[in-house]
Parts: structure tokens; sequence; C-alpha cells
């Protein structure tokens, strides 16, 4: 069975969501430790609940982040998972850790990538009055939001839409989308070659979407 560890800052849904899929025993996974960089992170209790290892490393601490990229580089090392996954983990992977998890790392970002990088992907979506939103689950490189996007999961705005209600409606759609990707990556039905994807042997050109109407 592969060996991940799932890297969070925050709320940790989507980490629940995928312990949830392991423990239903629709994900072929073992989750060794979810590790956060905030030892606040409600996801760490999430953890707990379900008996997974977590450790916190307190960002605001660090002095150098460099001695922050290399002590969480060290860590994970020790672990030598088979993947990493990313679950609302808002800092920037060290060049270092992206090249030595590289094809290995994978996150999910609220946009229909490349659309809305960056922060703020809600009320961005709405001020630009988009048709569209949604999220992507997509393979770590060393730039932010970018790497080859597996699966999206997309829905229409609503004129009623709030940021509130667009990010609901988003985040039950990450909540499939993610464990689905996982468990691709998990079952060697998904494959990382010089970090582009081959799905059932077949490269990847464009993502899978998953329309929610
Ligand atoms: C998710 O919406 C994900 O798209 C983004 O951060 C959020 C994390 O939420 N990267 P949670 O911590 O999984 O609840």
């Amino acid at each position: 069975m592969m060996k991940a560890v799932c890297l969070i800052s925050g709320a940790g849904t989507n980490l629940e969501a995928i312990l949830k899929h392991i423990d239903k025993e629709k994900l072929n996974l073992s989750i060794t430790s979810v590790i956060s960089d905030n030892p606040k992170a409600l996801g760490l209790k999430i953890a707990k609940k379900f008996n997974i290892d977590t450790h916190a490393f307190n960002f605001e601490k660090y002095k150098d982040i460099r001695i922050f990229d290399d002590q969480l580089e060290a860590y994970v090392e020790n672990i030598n998972p088979d993947i990493v996954i990313l679950a609302g983990y808002m800092r920037i992977l060290s060049k270092s850790f992206c090249s030595l998890y590289s094809g290995k790392i994978i996150n999910i970002h609220p946009s229909l990538l490349p659309k809305l990088k960056g922060l703020n992907t809600y009320q961005r979506a709405l001020s630009n009055n988009e048709l569209y939103h949604g999220s992507s689950v997509h393979l770590v490189v060393n730039e932010i939001d970018s790497g080859s996007v597996i699966i999206q999961f997309r829905t229409k705005i609503k004129s009623s839409d709030t940021v509130s209600s667009l990010r609901r409606r988003v985040m039950e759609g990450e909540y499939i989308i993610y464990p689905m990707v996982i468990s691709y990556l998990a079952n060697e039905n998904l494959k990382i070659i010089n970090e582009e994807p081959y799905l059932f042997g077949k490269k990847l050109i464009n993502p899978i979407v998953i329309d929610d109407f």
C-alpha cells in the first residue's frame, strides 16, 4: 500500500474527506502523518480523530524561512512517502522539496486553472463575472498553482451566488475530485512521468472536467 503525508494549514475538510474514503475502503492508501505549519490548524484535530500521527511546525516562530524549509524536508524525508498531498497548505514549498518529490506532490486549488491562480478566487470569480468557477487538482511544480491539471470540478455561477454559497458548492466538489485523483495515484492508474500525467496508460492532454450541471 502506498504511503502518503498530508500537509495542511487550516480547517482540513479535504483531509477529512480523504480520511473518510480510506476508512470506507474506497481509497487504498495509508496516511502516515499530517503535518501543519500552524499548530492551531483545526485539521490536526481531524487527523487525531482518525488516529493519524500529526506534527506541527510553528512557521511564525521561524526567523529564517530556510530553516523551516530544511526541517520540513527532513521530517518528510524521514517518512519517505510515495505521495505528498497538499490540502489547504498555505506555504510555497522549497525548490529542493519540489525536486525531491517531483511528480509525487499534488494540490487542490479553488479555481479552474490556469484561471485565477493565488488567493481570494471566489471573490475574484464573482467580480470578474465569470460564468463558471470550480476547483482543480494539479501536480505541484516549483511555481505557484502551476503543474499539470488532472481533474477539475466545475459549477455555473448563479446570479444569487455569494462568496460563501459559491465556496460551499465548490468545496462539495473538492471532496469528490480530490479523493478520486489520490485513488488513481494510489492504484497506479495515474502515473507521472517527467512531470506529465498518464491516466490508464494514456497521456492526459486536457484535464478531466466534472460538471455539477
Ligand atoms: C480548499 O478549498 C482548497 O481548494 C484550498 O484550500 C482549501 C482548504 O480547505 N487549497 P480545507 O482546509 O481542506 O478545509
